[in-house]
């Protein structure tokens, strides 16, 4: 396709190093709209006939119906990449006058817009299952509003909490998860094509009509950045990753509570998977590997920021390596987030094993300070220490907070009635946790409707 200038052609490994086709053939039907909406538009300014239009057009369809039945062909190198092979197929298919396909861009242009367009549809599959994980949360959340379980810090048991509550909490993180990837998707939504190789084109192209066609807002407004940009793939990455630590978190937790110690939850057959050694053991691989990926998506995002790190304006071939960690981290992305979305829709959450933990942690003493501060009008660092000691009394007995005798309380500070123990109750202690935001049940019953008004 260049070889006008030169006497040779290139060594083997010249090939194989410049080759994007193993690779960007990912991006052929990216590759085949752009061209259908360049080439419609040479044809409506005149810029090539009506008829050569038409014919390319057509040229391209057939094409596209190749490439779907038998695949994109990549053994040939010399091809380079997915926009020389389209070329040369149409060749095969409609002759010389696919030589004017070309004409008024460049591969800088027709790539960077090959790959707006493929990021803007991995965006629409990502905030699809996203959406799709967050109805799982917030039907499981619904199920277990008042379930209580130990909520921790330190990872010990701090105060009890529900566990609709706590799935909520990724409700949130999703939510914002959703807002980051639809931000981007705003933001990449300008077509550089038209800014041809770096300096725009002297041909009189349309370049409203080929972003219109395409589905963008309009044109990108600088034919240097449009070819040199590649931040709309770096705003991907980063919300691709900021997502997959949420998931590697909340995958954390499934097998933390999947464990024996805790027995928060059980995982269905569906997502567990046996020991080629150990009969009894159900391992929670799909958890572990969500958590694994994280690391791998981190390790994408940070390949193409110190790719485009001190390049000069405007394309270097550099950049053909943007795409492969795009693709990596939106596999990866996928799998993670239709694995937590099966873990979280078929769980078995264990909330008998819960509350006996949450009882078992003196998870209500703060209710108990409180209580000291509100009815006996202990100041509260008093009523810490009185709760402290009736802690160390109900350690030695061995007993919970609320089977702890009253005579045991009022013998630590006299000012403790019966009325304590209307607080002392793991129950107790979540419902009266209502202010805004807080794990009451009922809260937690308001905030999923909200959510489930909010995506209605
Ligand atoms: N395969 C190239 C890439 O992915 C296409 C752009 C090539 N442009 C060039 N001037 N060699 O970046």
């Amino acid at each position: 396709m260049w070889g006008g200038r030169f006497a040779e052609g290139p060594s083997a490994v010249m090939r194989e190093i410049n080759a994007s086709l193993p690779f960007d053939k990912q991006l052929w039907r990216q590759d085949i709209a752009g061209s259908k909406a360049h080439v419609a538009m040479l044809g409506a300014t005149g810029i090539v006939s009506a008829e050569d239009a038409a014919a390319i057009g057509a040229g391209l369809d057939r094409v596209a119906a190749d490439y779907q039945a038998n695949g994109v062909p990549a053994d040939d190198l010399t091809l380079e990449d997915i926009h020389m092979l389209t070329e040369a197929r149409l060749a095969d298919a409609i002759g010389p006058v696919a030589g004017r396909l070309h004409t008024a861009r460049s591969r800088n242009d027709q790539v960077a817009t090959d790959f707006r367009l493929w990021v803007r549809d991995a965006i629409d599959a990502v905030v699809a299952a996203l959406e799709g994980l967050d109805a799982a949360l917030l039907a499981r959340a619904e199920q277990h509003a008042a379930d209580v379980m130990p909520g921790f810090t330190h990872l010990q048991s701090a105060q009890p909490v529900t566990l609709g509550h706590h799935l909520m909490a990724y409700h949130e993180m999703v939510t914002r998860d959703l807002s980051r990837f639809r931000d981007a998707r705003a933001r990449l939504n300008l077509c550089p094509l038209g800014a041809a190789a770096l300096a725009g084109t002297s041909f009189p192209i349309d370049r409203h009509a080929t972003a219109d066609a395409l589905g963008f807002d309009g044109p990108t407004r600088n034919s240097l950045d449009s070819v040199s940009d590649r931040d709309f793939a770096i705003e991907y990455l980063t919300s691709a990753v900021q997502c997959s630590l949420h998931l590697s978190r909340l995958a954390e937790e499934f097998v933390l509570w999947a464990s024996q110690p805790f027995g928060f939850v059980a995982l269905s057959d569906a997502w567990s998977t046996g020991s080629s050694i150990m009969p009894q053991k159900r391992n929670p691989d799909a958890a572990e590997l969500v958590r694994g990926h994280a690391g791998r998506i981190l390790g994408c995002m940070t390949s193409l920021m110190v790719t485009m790190k001190g390049l000069p304006l405007a394309y270097s071939k550099d950049m053909q390596d943007d795409k492969p960690p795009a693709f990596e981290a939106h596999d990866l992305l996928g799998l993670s987030i239709a694995a937590m979305t099966g873990m979280v829709a078929s769980a078995t959450f264990r909330t008998d094993r819960m509350r006996a933990l949450a009882e078992s942690g003196f998870a209500t003493a703060t209710d108990l300070a409180d209580w000291l501060v509100r009815e006996a009008g202990l100041p509260f660092r008093e009523a810490h220490h009185v709760t402290g000691r009736v802690v160390k009394r109900a350690e030695e007995l061995a007993v919970t907070l609320d089977a702890l005798p009253l005579d045991e309380m009022t013998a630590i500070d006299r000012r403790i009635d019966a009325r304590v123990f209307d607080v002392l109750s793991v129950d107790a202690s979540v419902a009266s946790r209502t202010s805004f935001g807080g794990t009451a049940p009922d809260n937690v019953r308001a905030a999923i409707r909200a959510a489930q008004g909010d995506a209605a």
